[in-house]
């Protein structure tokens, strides 16, 4: 995969070190330049970020497979997990999750358990979905795939390297849930493919590089949540709570994303990948609360309010991510104001 062209100072800085000759990576002169933006919308410091952790996955061509480890770019990398993780817990700490824990009995899991079920359970079907359901037309479906194709084309990447930070039953039910992400063994049945092929149904590319040139900067940091989660042995807890909070609202919103893509007359291949969530992610759901998340507070009860803080992060970047989407939606359907007398008229 090619590198993403920059567009700002700090993703600028990370391709110029990646690809630096004849020296190698270079230090990217980060912490001075990340003090007057908001990490948790800036596209250029998600895109700067959203690179580092791709040398962790597949890597870009003509950069040499070394610089995943490459010492000056793990500081690099870590700065800006820094400011993005502080970034996070302040906004997280308005929702207070861990204040309910108290109210919830005494037993760890069952507190957990029973907190993340009230949180997912009052999301309620998003206005995303049902806009995408009932009243988007193609050109709007299409640029909807193409802001959700930096997560789906890595789909379930990140949470792979949590496997062997776990033990016994939250290690079980992980690679269950795993094994179901990545096709149960059928290539064919991949989720990231099938997401893949839906494009490929529509024409539109299927390298990863080219989304996240448009994507915007929250809709990065909602999926650099997942690898600074699962990257990071500390905060096991919380990917493992985003994981949870992600699964238990999928089956809904996907049913409805797929009855739009019918609506619409799309190719088989798109409502095929939303539809096989429907079931999958009603499974899921029950294995990512009950028996993995319950399982590790079981395990580390010193973890609960780490699983909590995981899915209140999945469910606040998620929507941020939506909201941008749908004022994007509601933007180019409002009357356009430079034409008084056509509108008058
Ligand atoms: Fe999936
Ligand atoms: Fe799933």
């Amino acid at each position: 995969m090619r590198i993403p062209q920059p567009c700002g100072p700090l993703s600028e800085g990370v391709v110029r070190a990646l690809t630096a000759e004849p020296t190698g990576p270079q230090p990217v002169g980060l912490p001075h330049a990340v003090s007057d933006l908001d990490p948790l919308t800036d596209r250029d410091f998600q895109l700067a970020l959203w690179i580092l952790y791709e040398l962790h996955y597949r890597g870009f061509e003509g950069v040499d497979p070394d610089a995943e480890w490459d010492p000056l770019l793990i500081v690099s990398r870590a700065a800006l997990e820094r400011t993005f993780e502080h970034a996070l817990r302040q906004l997280l700490a308005e929702a207070a999750p861990a204040d309910e824990l108290g109210h919830l009995g005494d037993d760890p899991a069952d507190r957990v358990i029973t907190a993340l079920r009230r949180m997912t359970v009052s999301e309620g079907p998003s206005e995303v979905t049902r806009f995408l359901e009932r009243h988007a037309t193609v050109e709007e479906f299409r640029g909807y795939l193409a802001e959700r194709a930096v997560h789906h084309l890595r789909e379930s990447d990140p949470h792979s390297f949590l496997l062997p930070r776990l033990d016994g039953a939250a290690k079980v039910g992980l690679a269950e849930l795993q094994y179901d992400e990545y096709g149960s063994g059928r290539p064919d049945r991949l989720h990231q493919e099938m997401f893949a092929r839906g494009l490929r149904s529509l024409d539109m590319p299927d390298d990863v590089a080219t989304y996240a040139e448009q994507a915007g900067g929250e809709t990065l940091a909602s999926v650099n949540v997942m690898s600074l989660f699962a990257l990071n042995r500390r905060l096991r807890g919380a990917a493992l709570g985003h994981l949870a909070a992600f699964e238990a609202t999928s089956s809904l919103p996907c049913d409805r994303i797929a009855k739009g893509a019918r609506r619409l007359g799309l190719p088989e291949a798109v409502a095929d990948y939303y539809e096989e969530h429907v079931l999958a992610d009603a499974v899921h759901e029950q294995l990512a609360i009950r028996t993995i998340c319950g399982a590790l507070v079981t395990d580390e009860p010193e973890l609960a309010d780490d699983v909590l803080l995981g899915a209140t992060a999945c469910l606040t970047l998620d929507g941020l991510a939506g909201q941008v989407l749908l004022e994007r939606w509601r933007g180019s359907r409002r009357p356009q104001r430079s034409h008084p007398t056509r509108a008058a008229g």
